[in-house]
Parts: C-alpha cells; sequence; structure tokens
C-alpha cells in the first residue's frame, strides 16, 4: 500500500483535494500524517472521483458541499453553487436590516438557500425564500435544517411576487438567472454542469428582473429595499429600465472584490 507521501508526490492539488474528501482528512491531519498508508479501495473511490473532475464536474458538486458566508452548505446538481460575489448581496441587506429593524426578508431565487441562510443566521427579522424549483428548495431546506437557520421556503415564481409582508421595510434579495444569450453561449465546460434555469436570463438576462420590478413597484405601502447580482454589462440597461419605470426610486451600484459592477440597491 502507498503512504500519502509517496501517493502525492505528482498530484495537482485538485486531486489532493479529492484524496482527503476520500480519506476524509482535514488539510491538518493530511499534513501531519504522511505515512499514513492508502486503502486500495479508497484508492480506486480516488480514481473514479478524479475521472468525474476531468469530465469537467465542479469539484463542489463531486463533494456535495461549497462555503459561502463562513458556511457550509450542501450542493447538487439541482442548484447553483453559491457563489463569492453573492456574498455583496448578503452584506448590504444585513446592513439594510441594521439600520431598519422592522424588516423582512424575502430570498428570491434561493437555490441552495445560501443568502437566506447566512441572512437567517445573522438578523433578527423574518426571512423567508421562494424558488420555483421543488429539487432546489429541497436542497435549501436541508440546509437550512443543518445549519439551524430559521427560513420559511415555498415554491413561488418570482415572476409573480406581489403579496409582501406587512412589515415598514422590505428587503428584497434576488441572484436570479440572469446571464444573457451571449454569456450562455460562452460558458464554461464547468457553468455548463449547472442547472439551465438557475443561469439563462432571457435574451439581455434581464427578464426575471424585470417582470419582477414592476410587480413590486406597484407596491405603495411600505419601502422596499431590492438588492439584484447582475453582470456588469447590464448596469445601463438596469438603470434605463428603472429610470423610466419609477423615476423617484433611489438606485445605487455596488462592485464586486474585482471592481465589477454586480450588484443594484433600488429603493422605493
Ligand atoms: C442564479 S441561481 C441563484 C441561487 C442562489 N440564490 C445563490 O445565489 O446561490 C437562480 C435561482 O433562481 C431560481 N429561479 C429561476 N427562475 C425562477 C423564477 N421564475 N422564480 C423563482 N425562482 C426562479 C432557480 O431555480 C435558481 O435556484
Amino acid at each position: 500500500m502507498k503512504t500519502i507521501r509517496e501517493f502525492t508526490k505528482n498530484i495537482t492539488r485538485d486531486d489532493e483535494y479529492l484524496l482527503r474528501f476520500v480519506l476524509k482528512m482535514s488539510s491538518s491531519d493530511f499534513l501531519l500524517q504522511p505515512e499514513f498508508k492508502i486503502s486500495p479501495t479508497k484508492i480506486k473511490q480516488f480514481s473514479t472521483l478524479r475521472k468525474l473532475r476531468a469530465r469537467g464536474i465542479p469539484m463542489q458538486y463531486i463533494v456535495g458541499e461549497a462555503w459561502f458566508f463562513g458556511l457550509k452548505f450542501k450542493v447538487n446538481k439541482n442548484v447553483l453553487i453559491p457563489r463569492p460575489e453573492s456574498e455583496l448581496i448578503v452584506e448590504r441587506a444585513l446592513a439594510i436590516a441594521e439600520e431598519h429593524q422592522t424588516c423582512s426578508i424575502i430570498d428570491v431565487g434561493t437555490g441552495s438557500g445560501a443568502i437566506a441562510i447566512a441572512l437567517a443566521n445573522n438578523v433578527n427579522c423574518p426571512v423567508s425564500a421562494i424558488d420555483i424549483s421543488t429539487k432546489a428548495l429541497a436542497v435549501a431546506r436541508a440546509n437550512a435544517r443543518a445549519l439551524k437557520a430559521r427560513v420559511k421556503f415555498s415554491k413561488a415564481d418570482a415572476r409573480k411576487l406581489s403579496k409582501l409582508p406587512k412589515t415598514p421595510h422590505i428587503i428584497i434579495t434576488a441572484n436570479l438567472p440572469y446571464l444573457s444569450d451571449r454569456r450562455m453561449s460562452r460558458l464554461s465546460a464547468e457553468v455548463k454542469k449547472e442547472p439551465k434555469l438557475a443561469l439563462y436570463g432571457g435574451p439581455d438576462g434581464l427578464d426575471l428582473y424585470r417582470i419582477m420590478l414592476r410587480n413590486l413597484f406597484a407596491n405603495k405601502n411600505q419601502t422596499v429595499h431590492a438588492l439584484l447580482e447582475i453582470d456588469p454589462e447590464q448596469k445601463t440597461k438596469l438603470a434605463t429600465f428603472v429610470r423610466r419605470e419609477l423615476p423617484k426610486s433611489e438606485l445605487i451600484f455596488y462592485p464586486d472584490l474585482h471592481g465589477d459592477i454586480r450588484l443594484a440597491e433600488i429603493t422605493f
């Protein structure tokens, strides 16, 4: 039987991650036990996973987990892998919730539940979340249970969102599918393994946001803070739409860690 030291002489970081996953070892255990003998069964398991990786299956789907906002989420092929740039939505929502304590949060297109759960674990106001996919909601509910987060999940369509909780402030967090035809035609092999329902947002990517915002703009009972994750290329189009449809609303764009515009905050 080969030891960890012998086996890992010429392997990539991805391979090392997979091997640690198969051996159920933390990175420190792995480093501290170079003479640990790897059984043939484990090597076989490792080779199977390595083949999946070579076929472009994202690492997070292979190991069944992804990290977001310091929390570990279960993921599978029915949900988008939560992205670090979406933490920006969580940070802004937390700041708004801090400022307006009488608020409710609705996470629209919740997927794995990452945004809703990260929020529920950090705010006092009620958090609910919707998704159109039953399979995604099953993952989100499992994550909320595992992370002891209080989130009310329901199956609903973002295009029909109009009935809102009665609190004076409503925070809508939405990372809905926003990829345009152009972006869809340039997807990497890995992103292509994620659900199309989680990615495609119509020809210019803004279809769902436009319909959702039109419905919300009709609401005059409360102050709505809509936080939408977007593609940097959509900034001008979204701004034109918002200024035309609801000129009195306030619109702010925020860049992600790469300096690209990633978040639109619309208050009305
Ligand atoms: C880009 S993924 C984001 C998932 C999650 N919010 C995150 O940031 O990781 C978009 C999600 O929106 C859901 N979705 C797509 N169309 C929808 C619709 N019309 N109404 C509600 N959810 C929708 C998809 O099922 C998917 O889970």
